[in-house]
Order: C-alpha cells, then sequence, then structure tokens
C-alpha cells in the first residue's frame, strides 16, 4: 500500500471511529433534528413537554418506557416512590460508595452494589437517593429519608436539604423532561450496547453512567460555571482564546448533532426567566444570566472564525449549568443530576433494543502490521 493509500485509510478509519451520520438501530423514543434544531421526546416536543404541558418526571418516564417495552405502565409516581424508600433501606451497606469524593464514582459504585439484581423501576427511584444521600455524607451531614408523598423532583430537593418551593420543582421537572432522551447519545448507545447482549438492567445502566460521566458528554455543565466565574471580571475573548491557545475546548459549546443552537437551550433560558418571575433574584441573578450570554455570543463569535466550515453554538449544558445553580444544586452534583433525568431515556432504549434480540457488534479495520 502506497503512503496517499495508507492516508486515505486512516481518514476514513477515524471518521469511522466517531460514528458520525452512521444509523445503528430505529427508535420511537426520540427525535433529533440537528439542522433545524428541534427535539421531539415521545412525539411531543421537547419544549411543549416540559412548558406548556408542564409535563413531570413520573410523567415522561412512563411515556418513555411504553414506547420502549410496547406494555402499558401504571401511574410511576407510587412505584417511584416506593423504589426510593427501598433504596434509603439498604443505604446502610453503601457507605464506602457514597463516600468516594466524587459524584459520579459513588453514584456508579452505589448502582452496581445497590441495586444490583432490580429492575428498571427500581433503579430509576434508587438514582436521587444515592445522589442526595452521598452529597450529604460526604458533606457530613445527616441524611434526609425520601418522603413517598412528594413527587421525585421535590423529593430529590428535601432529601440534599434544598430550598424548595412549587416554582423550583417545575423547573427541575422540567429540567429532568428535556434531558430525559435524547436520541442515541454516547451513554445511551453505551446502555443499548450493554442490553444488546443480553445482559443485565442494572450493568447497562452502569455502563451509561461511565459514558456519561465524560467531559465530551455529561461532564461539561461543572466547567461551564467555572468559566463563567473565572470571565467574571474580565474580557471573555481574551479568556476563551487563552483556553483555545492552551488546547482546550470551551465547554458548553458544540454538538455532534446539531448545527444551530441546541434547543435544550432556550427551554432553560425560558425556565430560568419563570424561576427569576416566581422567585425573585435570588434564584438566578439577571446579571449573572446577562454575562452567561455575553459568554456564549463571545464564544460562538471566535469559534466561528476559527471553524467557519462547522458551526459551533451552545448546547444543553451551556444553560443547563445556570438552571442547576439557580436550583441551588452543588455543581459536583450536575452530571449526576442529569444522570436522574437521562435514566428514563436509557430504560426505555435498553427496552427496546433488548424486543430486537439482535447482538451489537461493529467491525473493525486493522491497520497494523501483518505476519510475514
Ligand atoms: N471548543 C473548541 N473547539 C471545538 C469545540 C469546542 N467546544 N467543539 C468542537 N470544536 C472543534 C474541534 O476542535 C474540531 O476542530 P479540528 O477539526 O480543528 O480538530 C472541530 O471543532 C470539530 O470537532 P469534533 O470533535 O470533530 O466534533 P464532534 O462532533 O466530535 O464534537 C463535541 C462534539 C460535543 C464533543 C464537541 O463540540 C465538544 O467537545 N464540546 C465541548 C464539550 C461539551 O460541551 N460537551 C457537551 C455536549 S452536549
Amino acid at each position: 500500500m502506497n503512503s496517499s493509500e495508507l492516508q486515505g485509510k486512516l481518514a476514513s478509519s477515524a471518521k469511522a471511529t466517531g460514528l458520525e451520520g452512521v444509523v445503528v438501530a430505529d427508535t420511537r423514543l426520540s427525535h433529533v433534528d440537528g439542522e433545524r434544531g428541534e427535539l421531539v421526546i415521545a412525539g411531543v416536543r421537547a419544549e411543549a413537554l416540559a412548558l406548556e404541558q408542564a409535563t413531570r418526571f413520573e410523567g415522561v418516564a412512563a411515556r418513555l418506557l411504553e414506547l420502549g417495552s410496547g406494555a402499558t405502565r401504571p401511574d410511576l409516581h407510587a412505584g417511584l416512590a416506593e423504589a426510593r424508600l427501598a433504596a434509603f433501606a439498604v443505604l446502610g451497606d453503601l457507605d464506602r460508595a457514597l463516600t468516594l469524593p466524587d459524584a459520579m464514582d459513588a453514584l456508579l459504585a452505589c448502582v452496581a452494589q445497590g441495586s444490583a439484581g432490580g429492575n428498571a423501576l427500581t433503579v430509576l427511584g434508587a438514582l436521587p437517593v444515592y445522589v442526595a444521600a452521598g452529597a450529604r455524607r460526604r458533606a457530613g451531614l445527616p441524611l434526609i429519608a425520601p418522603n413517598p408523598a412528594l413527587s421525585h423532583a421535590e423529593d430529590f430537593l428535601v432529601m440534599l436539604g434544598l430550598p424548595r418551593s412549587a416554582a423550583r420543582v417545575r423547573a427541575l421537572d422540567a429540567y429532568w423532561v428535556t434531558v430525559s432522551d435524547h436520541g442515541l447519545n454516547a451513554s445511551t448507545f453505551a446502555a443499548r450496547v450493554v442490553a444488546s447482549t443480553g445482559s443485565d438492567v442494572i450493568s447497562c445502566v452502569v455502563a451509561a453512567l461511565g459514558a456519561l460521566k465524560g467531559p465530551l458528554h455529561g461532564g461539561a455543565p461543572g466547567p461551564v460555571l467555572d468559566m463563567l466565574d473565572a470571565t467574571r471580571d474580565t474580557n471573555p475573548r481574551a479568556w476563551l482564546e487563552a483556553e483555545l491557545a492552551a488546547g482546550r475546548r470551551i465547554m458548553g459549546i458544540g454538538h455532534r448533532i446539531y448545527r444551530v443552537r441546541d434547543p435544550r437551550a432556550l427551554v432553560f433560558e425560558r425556565v430560568l426567566a419563570r424561576l427569576a418571575q416566581a422567585d425573585g433574584e435570588s434564584a438566578v441573578s439577571a446579571a449573572r444570566l446577562a454575562h452567561a450570554r455575553r459568554v456564549e455570543e463571545a464564544a460562538v463569535s471566535l469559534l466561528t472564525e476559527r471553524h467557519p466550515e462547522r458551526p459551533l453554538r451552545a448546547n444543553v449544558e451551556f444553560y443547563t449549568a445556570l438552571l442547576l445553580e439557580a436550583l441551588a444544586i452543588p455543581r459536583a452534583l450536575f452530571t449526576a443530576t442529569f444522570a436522574i433525568g437521562r435514566c428514563a431515556g436509557w430504560l426505555a432504549h435498553i427496552e427496546e433494543q433488548r424486543r430486537t434480540g439482535k447482538l451489537m457488534r461493529p467491525a473493525s479495520r486493522y491497520v497494523g502490521a501483518l505476519p510475514e
């Protein structure tokens, strides 16, 4: 093989490693239109689902699970409440897992150990308990037991010991509903690959959590806030240029599918506006929001100059950071809080994948040396 053939082979294999545009599953769960900036979850536009219909997390999770499994689901309120209580009851056995310093490591370990042998409902109900208990345990605070009378969202805020109001609970529901599913993102793909081998649901969720933890997927919102803090008293453009010069990416910007602004960013901006209206300036400061818009503008303008061929715009994580900050959720818990919402989508995809009965096993192109 001559050198230009080898270069061509390496280039196409490099592109294939990102699987851009490769369709590997049919799904009824969500549709992402990256050119038009539209997201449809369970047949409904995300903004309608989260804002106009003000769907609760329990509602979207039930719809997704029904679509994934093809079986009707009873109201999830009681099932999730029961699962939260059951998870809390075994926390005594999970102390080592709960006290791991990183919230995602702790969540992974709790799911693997505490939910082993469980089913979709038990793990969906357990996640907020593990996240909240881990946060309080690591902070040396007493644990707060779940309250089965509360919704999943309200109980999460209560178990964390955070301020709650009807507007805050609605905002968290809107967040979880909006992130509940998003096509074949990396963590959902990971869950489907494991499901395709016939493995159990907890192993699928553990795989998905591992993928979500990465900074290119669900690990971006914490660093977005770090960026907003670092640029508070400076010219954002100079700071952003220095980041790029150091070979780092601008967190919260760019997306594999969207070529326009992520529609979820707009949903979250509206949720933030509603929250500010209901709870006043204390929930989210107008100055912080205005600064975030300036940083977004500066980042998009700089990246447009650097990559005129590839539109790079704000993604879901940019305004996730501000929304979770407004709810007083500590930034170390951002990815784990995302996981609670996305778990609904993972579980539905796991069911959907199982129904195909097909093992996912792609091929690789060997570019190493061959024996003589
Ligand atoms: N900051 C700086 N440059 C970026 C960038 C960002 N946020 N996003 C993409 N680019 C650049 C890449 O460096 C690459 O440039 P090159 O061709 O000169 O190497 C080009 O744009 C294409 O990037 P690529 O990594 O091929 O695109 P992708 O589809 O694989 O990446 C993301 C998508 C999300 C991984 C990427 O945009 C990113 O890393 N964003 C920051 C992390 C983030 O916010 N993640 C949350 C996603 S919801």
